[in-house]
């Protein structure tokens, strides 16, 4: 798009939000049309839109393109082996999706059923995915790279009875067991009535019978037809749970028609996606990203997607730039943690052996790309050919909201601006007042948005009155993602991070209340309060203030234990990169832990510490400080 047809668009879509969405929802395919175009409001939290539609997301992602297109590639995969590769055809990828939505329905699986995928990033994962929507079952992705533990939290909140896993998967050249963590799980979970294993890894698995089945065995016992179910445009998609600063993970909750609008029509928009291109974003499906840029967004459009099973620099530290060069990858979307990681591996090892030049747009996502990445990202990787597209969004927005990918300016760091029919506002913390002039990066607002869009999720799961508390009742009228902003002269908006306590640890977002709870159960831990960090590849990581029980005894060792405790029990993305012992936490009289202080602490900024005199014990705070452990 033009930068002139980009304004143009960007002022109708806001002067005529009606119009503007009413043409973009009829490019999707509808069965039933919808009335009612949108109903409901921030301060109800009752937003619908399109409400009387019906229509299916499956069809729209794969059967509508058959006619023309039956023949073209719709999803490539790449193995953890440079050896191991697949591409099927949108005509194949319908048959496989029928297959597999047959099976489903022959283990059970009936609509409105709530369907928990453990997968690793095999083609069976986005089917999986196409045949729950294609059969109207909620699917509930669970990251693979989650233990146990996390698997349990996710399936008993939403009582699902179905989880659909593999024999294992491969990352960096080792087998991954995942059929073993999904059997310690089920343990904790009564609702479980059936679990379908994929065959991928050959590893040795233990099935229980009449719980437990091969899929490929079913499959073979099923037909290739299966009819899409019309599907409500408010009937939920999927939940997808993702981390709360306080608390369980929140079960986010995307409905159909709204979501599949809003996914597809920013990923066509932002990244400018042409018909012939091969894309790849390097997201795992248990993300919001892999649901909205690898699954459903880039399929709607009928785009050729990558998915990727392996780990950025396996067998070579090259391996992202191979598969570029190997599949002539056009548009490339990733995380400012991989581009970090990366870089700090050398231009010889990482670019040296090859081309690249079949980029044309490079993405970024999960946190703000500071300049020194940007710049590596935009000229050596790049070749300064390639547009950067910054991305702000969230698990709760189903779509990218702020970017500049339209804008046709390049500013480094900043997200800019916000997308079509989206109004971004900075509200003073205080006053809760729009702030409308310039702002520093010292002298942030809070990010929010000001009006209702399709994608919006709807509520959590079973918890409506938290989806109102954490996002509409903190600034009334307005929706709340929990960042600060400030916008610069020209208008465009910098993100400055989370305003909450949530750790984001490469990109991805963890609650300090659930790691505190990790740590907590470990038998000789009294008592937790953990902080994130800077750290020069992920952004950020754990510094854990820890208090041990009465009996227990401060060594090297315990560390390691604790450490190696939060991996098996939250999972490896939870980087704990320092404990310190404390006897004391400092608290108010009234028992609540003061996080500011300790924040201050591992920060190095004591001397911003100011007033102590509410904590209970004033004099832990020097005794805090005596023990801090340098990491810098
Ligand atoms: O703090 C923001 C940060 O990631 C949060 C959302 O995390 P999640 O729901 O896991 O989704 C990640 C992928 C969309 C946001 O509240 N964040 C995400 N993208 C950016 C970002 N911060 C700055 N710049 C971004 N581009």
């Amino acid at each position: 798009m033009q930068q002139s047809d980009w304004l143009s668009q960007k002022e109708f879509s806001l002067n005529e939000s009606n119009a503007f969405w009413t043409k973009e929802a009829e490019k999707l395919d509808w069965i039933t049309s919808w009335k009612t175009l949108q109903s409901g409001s921030f301060n109800t939290g009752d937003i619908k839109w399109f409400e009387e539609g019906e229509l299916n997301v499956c069809y729209n992602c794969v059967d509508r393109h058959l006619d023309k297109y039956a023949d073209k590639t719709a999803l490539i995969w790449e193995g953890d082996s440079p050896d191991d590769y697949k591409a099927i055809s949108f005509d194949t990828l319908h048959k496989q999706v029928m297959r597999f939505a047959n099976v489903l329905k022959k283990i059970g699986v009936k609509k409105g059923d709530v369907v928990c995928i453990y997968l690793p990033l095999i083609l069976e994962a986005p089917i999986a995915m196409l045949a729950c929507a294609r059969i109207g079952a909620i699917h509930s992705v669970i990251f693979a790279g989650f233990s146990p533990q996390s698997i349990e939290d996710r399936v008993n909140d939403a009582a699902s009875k179905f989880i659909i896993t593999a024999d294992g998967g491969f990352r960096g050249g080792k087998k991954v067991a995942l059929k073993e963590n999904v059997d310690i799980a089920i343990k904790n979970c009564p609702t479980v009535e059936k679990v379908l294993v994929v065959e991928h890894a050959k590893n040795d698995i233990q099935l229980e019978h009449g719980r437990d089945y091969l899929y490929h065995l079913l499959a073979n016992e099923v037909g290739e037809q299966c009819d899409v179910e019309p599907m409500n445009a408010e009937d939920p998609l999927f939940i997808l749970y993702t981390s709360g600063s306080t608390g369980k993970p929140k079960g986010v909750v995307h409905t159909t028609a709204g979501y599949l609008l809003y996914a597809s029509l920013t990923h066509r928009e932002i990244f400018g996606v042409r018909e012939n291109d091969v894309y790849w974003c390097t997201a795992d499906v248990g993300w919001i990203t892999g649901h909205s840029y690898v699954v459903y967004g880039p399929l709607a459009n009928r785009t050729t997607t990558l998915i990727y099973e392996g780990v950025p620099c396996y067998p070579a530290k090259s391996r992202f730039f191979d598969i570029v060069d190997k599949y002539q990858v056009n548009i490339f979307y990733t995380a400012p943690t991989a581009i970090r990681a990366l870089q700090a591996e050398g231009d010889e090892a990482v670019l040296a052996n090859t081309s690249r030049d079949s980029l044309r747009v490079l993405g970024s996502v999960g946190e703000p790309i500071n300049r020194e990445a940007w710049y590596w990202y935009h000229d050596k990787v790049g070749k300064s050919n390639c547009s950067i597209v910054d991305t702000w969004w969230q698990t709760e927005t189903g779509g990218i909201m702020i970017s500049p990918g339209f804008a046709h300016k390049q500013k480094p760091g900043s997200a800019m601006k916000s997308f079509l029919g989206i109004e971004a506002a900075i509200l003073n913390k205080d006053t809760s007042k729009e702030i409308s002039g310039a702002l520093s990066a010292h002298d942030y607002g809070a990010l929010a948005i000001k009006k209702p869009w399709p994608g919006m999720m709807r509520t959590l799961w079973g918890d409506h009155e938290r989806y109102m508390d954490t996002y509409f009742n903190v600034y009334k009228g307005y929706y709340y993602p929990g960042d600060g902003a400030y916008r610069d002269q020209e208008g465009d908006i910098w993100i400055s991070g989370r305003l909450d306590d949530i750790i984001s640890i490469a990109g991805h977002r963890i609650g300090t209340a659930e790691v505190e709870s990790v740590i907590d159960s470990h038998h000789a831990v009294a008592e937790t309060a953990v902080i994130g960090i800077p750290d020069a590849i992920k952004g950020e990581v754990i510094y854990a203030y820890v208090t041990l029980e009465r009996d227990s005894i401060p060594t090297d060792q315990l560390k390691k234990d604790i450490i190696a405790w939060v991996r098996k029990t939250y999972g490896p993305i939870a980087t704990i990169k320092v404990i310190q012992w404390t006897d004391e936490l400092p608290k108010t009289r009234s028992g609540k832990i003061m996080r500011r202080i300790l924040r201050k602490i591992a920060h190095f900024e004591e001397a911003q510490i100011g007033d102590v005199s509410t904590l209970a014990d004033p004099e832990c705070v020097p005794a805090l400080i005596e023990g801090r452990i340098d990491y810098r």
